[in-house]
């Protein structure tokens, strides 16, 4: 029934997560209401760890990608835990700098960095800046020099491989904005000129092909397109990239049609395949980094809402209504994303009626589910919507003025707030 192994039902047949009682979380902290497992997030990140201690002898990286879930005590964590962090913009630097996240271990990425969020990476003093096209490389290189720093950097690689998801999330085909094609001859241009560039050093190579991949396949090809091409550059300008980013993009269980690997099969698969392609090209083998985001935090989160109305359209459908929908959580009107939903509070029951779970929103798209299955419901129920951790607080709007919810983070039987519910005030704060 569960998408998680933090979700549970408790002897009072309510959802618990972690030790919790989600009901008495609604209660006490208000709906909607953001809830993480801390234990499972951690467990991810450790089990990524070890499969990379484990399959890549020369050591390697995974840097949590925070544009899935982005906030002071995630960063945190993510640091405990030893992980590096990869981020997307100026935002997530300074909330990673803010939680005194280790800068070294930090991989700027994004399709149109602007001079400022440059500048300030370089005074920060991330890891990597992953560059994404020539127009960068060259601000990139200007502002090194006029900042007398030298800039690490990584270019992204568009490898042409599809990897048949959503086409919203797929990132890694020739039609892409992101990254510098293989496939034209534009990427080893940008190996060129990288090279040559004043105040660049040129470390690796980075891809990343999509999200909620379930196959190896597309990955086991991602690494060897990326070695093979590494072994061209070796040849061409006789340089020896010594890292290799391979990007995020496992898939999760959102429902339970969805049947991921464990983390570390994925891993000993690529990294077999990976292995095999360097001992074949004869090419030393690569400090690996990898960027899961989703498979991190996905199914450690929950959202919980109070059920309204319920309307009942006989012989149409039946629509209830809860107190969030598309400002907490977009991915149903962007993507139609699948998930499991609950009423939290008759968990133990069968879940025999078929319902339309609309949000508060004036837009009839502003739906989380249609035609799910859901225990029978009334107004001041608690209804949980599953394995909202990664793409939900993070892709979060004010639409309608509606303040943002709080995250709470359990730990066991214990619970505590980790991002303050936005208040009335906090959405008029920059009005003039
Ligand atoms: C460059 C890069 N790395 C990592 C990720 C994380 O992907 P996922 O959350 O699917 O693991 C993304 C997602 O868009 C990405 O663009």
């Amino acid at each position: 029934m569960f998408v998680s192994d933090c979700l549970n039902v408790n002897d009072k047949g309510h959802l618990s997560i972690g030790g919790c009682d989600t009901v008495e979380l609604a209660h006490t902290y208000g709906t909607p209401l953001y809830v993480m497992d801390e234990p499972s997030i951690r467990q991810a990140l450790r089990e990524y760890k070890r499969s990379i201690d484990e399959n890549y002898e020369n050591g390697g990286m995974v840097a949590y990608a925070s544009k899935a879930c982005s906030f002071k005590e995630m960063y945190r964590i993510v640091a405990q835990e030893g992980c590096g962090a990869d981020v997307v913009s100026g935002g997530e630097l300074y909330t990673a700098g803010q939680a005194g996240f280790p800068m070294e271990r930090v991989y700027f990425h994004g399709n149109n960095k602007t001079n400022g969020d440059l500048r300030m990476a370089l005074e920060y003093g991330v890891g990597r800046i992953v560059v994404d096209n020539l127009y960068e490389l060259e601000q990139l290189s200007n502002i090194a020099r006029e900042m007398g720093k030298t800039a690490a950097v990584y270019l992204r690689i568009t490898p042409g491989i599809d990897a048949h998801t959503h086409s919203f999330i797929r990132t890694g085909q020739i039609d892409s904005k992101f990254g510098f094609t293989l496939q034209t001859g534009d990427a080893m241009a940008a190996v060129k000129k990288a090279v040559k560039a004043d105040n660049i050093t040129l470390r690796g190579l980075h891809c990343h092909i999509g999200s909620q991949i379930f196959d190896e396949q597309p990955f086991i090809h991602a690494a060897e397109v990326m070695l093979t091409f590494m072994d061209e550059i070796r040849q061409e300008t006789g340089i020896t990239l010594p890292e290799l980013n391979l990007g995020g993009g496992f898939g999760i269980r959102y429902t339970a049609s969805d049947h991921p690997k464990a983390y570390g099969d994925y891993m000993r698969l690529v990294a077999g395949a990976a292995k095999k392609k360097a001992e074949e090209l004869d090419f030393p083998f690569p400090y690996i980094v990898i960027e899961p985001g989703r498979s991190v935090v996905g199914t450690a989160g929950i959202t919980l809402y109070t059920v309204g109305g319920v309307k009942e359209i006989p012989d149409v459908r039946t629509y209830v209504s809860v107190d969030g929908g598309m400002p907490d959580n977009p991915r149903y009107i962007l993507y139609q994303s699948a998930y499991t939903a609950l009423i939290a509070n008759k968990a133990d029951q069968p879940a025999d009626q078929v319902v339309t779970i609309a949000g508060r929103c004036c837009e009839s798209g502003d739906l989380l589910q249609e035609d799910t299955p859901l225990q029978f419901c009334e107004p001041g129920d608690i209804l949980a919507v599953l394995a909202t951790g990664a793409y939900n607080y993070s892709m979060s709007s004010n639409y309608n003025r509606l303040p943002r919810p709080a995250v709470v983070m359990v730990k066991g039987d214990t619970s505590r707030v980790v991002v303050k519910a936005e208040t009335f005030a906090d959405l008029t704060r920059n009005d003039v």
